[in-house]
């Protein structure tokens, strides 16, 4: 999402004629957009931040001015501390003001003071920002539903991107129509519990993510929808058979599940059990069996123990993942779980995710295996590194490296898997 919140800025301020600048020593503006989601992350702002600061002031000895901008939900969370722990920094906005920026960075011009912005105007975001979009890759992101309202226990998303909030169908559709002229030919619904979502639709009547996608799926030229990030609990039944009725809805599903253990996911208050999660992990594919799963798991939340680090891996034994993020658990400032007992030590977390890692790196490696001598559909997003040679992504979102002529970029081809690797497959196209 902070992907998809950049362009928005940069929108933003091309109407004020600002453009990008790969250069950080000649930017007259620089905005770090963070995130607060683990405390490595979060630490990183301020290591950045004195490399930044370090510039602005060489920049001053040439009579150059650069403002600094912390966006994101480290300036969220942590507001006026950051301009208190790093002085050189001119403007820290939250996530839900992004449409003032323009207006706050001439204010820093005139009054020549640092502003802290970190209110929650309510939806008055996506109505101020720009209508026309641009688009890098015929992949795009768009928000469609904000915040969440489950509270997990480790987690600091509710805290810094607030409660739930779902934008009317009729708006998004219009953005959707506005990527797709611009160029895109897949979009990503994004959404921190997207499907939670239950904007505004026809009449006035709440759709659902399921009545949604639908609804997009009408849009010509739009040839690829995805959406993430998902919560097993909003798993409806509507959004499983959206997945065998819809073509464009491509046969990729990112649900999180955290851990395997029933105690743990208790304490992390994720509202599921391990078998609930199998549970819908069936249903899926029964509505659509050749499905590719991912997850995100959490090793080391406190009290976790061997058996309960064991359940998880029988977990993803069971299940098949053909990809997956894993993290040590971080505790997060404000969060209920950081102040509990029996916090895991640094050595056994590692152990842990380097075991799960593991487990999880070798069904990466043979879901993509599986893809040998086959063919996919291919939709080309960029150059490669080699003449020649481009990169897309499968339906499964596996990335594919293959050589073309012309340029691809933007078009969909067939393409013979030979090679498999775990982050990626090579081939050759088969035909357009
Ligand atoms: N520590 C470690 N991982 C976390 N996540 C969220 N909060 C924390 C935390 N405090 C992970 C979860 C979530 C993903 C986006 O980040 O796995 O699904
Ligand atoms: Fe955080 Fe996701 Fe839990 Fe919401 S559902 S609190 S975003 S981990």
């Amino acid at each position: 999402m902070n992907v998809y919140d950049s362009e928005r800025m940069t929108e933003a301020l091309a109407r004020e004629g600002y453009a990008e600048t790969a250069e950080l020593e000649s930017a007259d503006l620089v905005i770090l957009n963070t995130c607060h989601i683990r405390e490595k992350a979060a630490e990183k702002v301020y290591s950045d931040l004195g490399r930044i600061r370090d510039i602005k002031d060489a920049r001053g000895r040439h009579g150059k001015n650069t403002v600094i901008a912390v966006a994101g939900c480290v300036a969220q969370a942590e507001g006026a501390e950051i301009t208190a722990r790093q002085p050189a920094v001119d403007l820290v906005i939250g996530p839900q003001s992004y449409h003032r920026l323009p207006e706050l960075i001439k204010r820093i011009a005139d009054e020549r003071k640092s502003i802290v912005e970190t209110e929650f105007p309510g939806d008055e975001k996506f109505a101020k920002l720009t209508a026309r979009r641009r688009v890098s890759s015929p992949s795009a992101f768009l928000t469609v539903q904000e915040g969440c309202d489950k509270f997990c226990s480790f987690c600091v998303v509710p805290y810094t991107r607030g409660g739930e909030f779902s934008r009317p169908v009729a708006k998004i559709e219009a953005e959707a129509r506005e990527l797709v002229r611009a160029g895109a030919r897949e979009i990503v619904l994004l959404g921190q519990n997207v499907n939670a979502y239950h904007g505004e639709g026809a009449g006035g009547r709440a759709a659902s993510l399921a009545d949604l996608i639908r609804h997009l799926a009408g849009i010509d030229g739009l040839e690829r929808l995805r959406y993430m990030t998902s919560h097993p609990r909003d798993m409806s039944d509507d959004l499983i058979a959206a997945h065998a009725e819809i073509p464009q809805l491509m046969p990729f599903l990112h649900l999180p599940v955290q851990s395997g253990s029933d105690r743990i996911l208790a304490a992390m208050n994720r509202k599921h059990t391990a078998t609930e999660y199998i549970d819908v992990i069936g249903r899926v594919r029964a509505a659509r069996p050749d499905i590719a799963l991912s997850s995100d798991f959490i090793v080391g939340f406190p009290g976790e123990t061997d058996q309960d680090a064991e359940a998880t891996i029988d977990l993803i034994e069971k299940i098949g993942f053909a990809q997956a993020y894993s993290f040590k658990y971080s505790p997060r400032p404000g969060t209920p779980a950081a102040i509990r007992r029996l916090q895991i030590p640094d050595e056994l977390k590692t152990e842990r995710l380097l075991r799960l890692q593991a487990v999880l790196e070798g069904q990466q490696v043979a879901f993509n295996c599986r893809s040998i001598g086959g063919v996919v559909p291919v939709l080309f997003e960029r150059q490669g590194r080699q003449a020649g040679e481009f990169v897309g992504r499968t339906p499964y979102l596996q990335l594919v490296h293959a050589a073309g002529a012309g340029d691809l970029v933007g078009s969909t081809a067939n393409v013979a898997v030979t090679e498999a690797r775990r982050m990626s497959l090579s081939g050759v196209i088969a035909a357009a």
